[in-house]
């Protein structure tokens, strides 16, 4: 026997999941048969293109997800980690995700490079549009794995939280470089290559790019190597670079000049960034537009100014609470969400913040809540709200 979690939700009920050894048997025979399903139509060689070309809905959008649902098909059950996500990435933009450990802000962004873990992570529905810069679009959900590798590290790049899970220990890094570029460009060179790594090793601030090059990894401190990560990630010129807390393993110096760094590339290059992270202050100071997740759903999104000076969501709103920052009084303890996360695999069919809520009514017990639109560009999913973005009175709320 085997159980998920053991966390009580608000009400002290027990939502822990309690599986036999014969169900958790019957749950890995079912997850074989739709992994191999999956599997089998990924692993396609020589499929017509027009399968998976596509057109953007808006011409001035990188990429456009809609209603991405990515599960991980465990011997416990099914994990919903991103469960019905929408949003668009704009061609020079800033898109900052934020959202508690776990709500599926990486799985996310894996789901944009085909690297959800498999075979157990996959893909169930959705569509995820991509602009490339060949000028085609391309629905990245059905791209079969082998043309997906042309344009992971080309047209899009990723520059992860720990360098260590991109940068090969064994390696030096002028080869690590050299082998991008040498995969990517055809008409390159050994010798154009080694310059070009050089070149970007400067343009990233390193002041002695030759000896880093010839450096191993360890060699090298932990923003040095962030830093290499980050020229590897745009050695290609990208045009979507999605950073998954880029900063968060740095202290707050190198921080600031990686986030500086990351700015000035986005402007040379006019790219677009998916920018991941848990720190709020990094979204207020370089997002254009934020996404806020919670367990595997958007619940709120918005410019940065919407969603720091007018947050509609209670879950937002807490956020924006915790978070240390001028308006806390020395000696006033930070205000902290109280309760936890649903269960992944047992999700309730109502608001998903239910349980932690303190502006909760009935209703919110009774179907999960629409998205409301408070502008063209603000929207939270909650019940406070009239259909046209005013709030619900006060006898409203109580008789809901
Ligand atoms: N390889 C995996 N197998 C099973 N569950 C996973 C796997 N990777 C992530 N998950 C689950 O998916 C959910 C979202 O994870 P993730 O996207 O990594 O969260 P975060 O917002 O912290 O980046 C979590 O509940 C996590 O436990
Ligand atoms: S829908 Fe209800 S429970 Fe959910 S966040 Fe809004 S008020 Fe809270
Ligand atoms: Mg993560």
């Amino acid at each position: 026997m085997s159980f998920l979690n053991n966390d009580k939700n608000a009400e002290g009920v027990d939502s822990s999941v309690y599986l036999t050894l014969r169900e958790e048997r019957r749950i890995s025979r079912e997850n074989a048969k739709i992994i191999k399903k999956y599997e089998r139509e990924k692993n396609r060689k020589k499929v017509d293109e027009k399968e998976y070309l596509t057109e953007m809905r808006d011409p001035s959008n990188v990429v456009e997800i809609e209603n991405l649902h990515t599960y991980f098909y465990t011997d416990v059950g099914v994990v919903k980690s991103v469960n019905g996500v929408s949003f668009d990435i704009p061609q020079g933009k800033i898109v900052g995700v934020v959202g508690e450990s776990g709500c599926g802000k990486s799985v996310t962004s894996l789901s944009i490079m085909q690297l959800v873990p498999g075979p157990t992570g996959q893909i169930v529905e959705g569509s995820i549009r991509y602009k490339a810069s060949d000028g085609k679009c391309y629905e990245i959900t059905k791209m079969p794995r082998d043309r997906m590798l042309k344009i992971r590290g080309k047209d899009i790049a990723m520059i992860f939280q720990e360098p260590m899970t991109s940068l090969n220990p064994v390696f030096k890094i002028g080869y690590q470089m050299d082998e991008v570029v040498l995969l990517h460009e055809e008409e390159s060179t050994p010798e154009s290559a080694k310059k070009k790594s050089i070149e970007m090793l400067k343009q990233v601030g390193i002041a002695d790019p030759e000896k880093v090059y010839a450096s191993y990894p360890h060699e090298l401190s932990g923003g040095m190597r962030q830093r290499v990560m980050i020229a590897m990630a745009l050695i290609c010129n990208p045009r979507l670079i999605i950073a998954d807390e880029p900063t968060t393993a740095l202290d707050v110096t190198i921080q600031a000049q990686i986030l500086e760094l990351l700015r000035e590339i986005k402007e040379k290059i006019n790219g677009s960034i998916m920018l991941i992270t848990h720190d709020l202050g990094v979204i207020a100071e370089m997002a254009d537009i934020v996404v806020v997740m919670y367990a595997g759903r958007i619940i709120e999104q918005g410019t940065v100014k919407e969603i720091f000076h007018s947050p509609k969501h209670p879950y937002t709103i807490g956020l924006m609470k915790s978070r240390p920052g001028r308006h806390i009084k020395e000696g006033e303890k930070l205000y902290s969400i109280k309760g936890q996360v649903p269960n992944p695999i047992n999700m309730p069919d109502y608001c998903y913040f239910y349980n932690r809520c303190d502006k909760a009514m009935r209703v919110c017990s009774q179907g999960y809540p629409d998205l409301i639109k408070f502008s063209p560009t603000h929207y939270a999913a909650c019940y406070l709200y009239n259909e046209d973005g005013s709030e619900k009175s006060a006898e409203e709320k109580e008789r809901r």
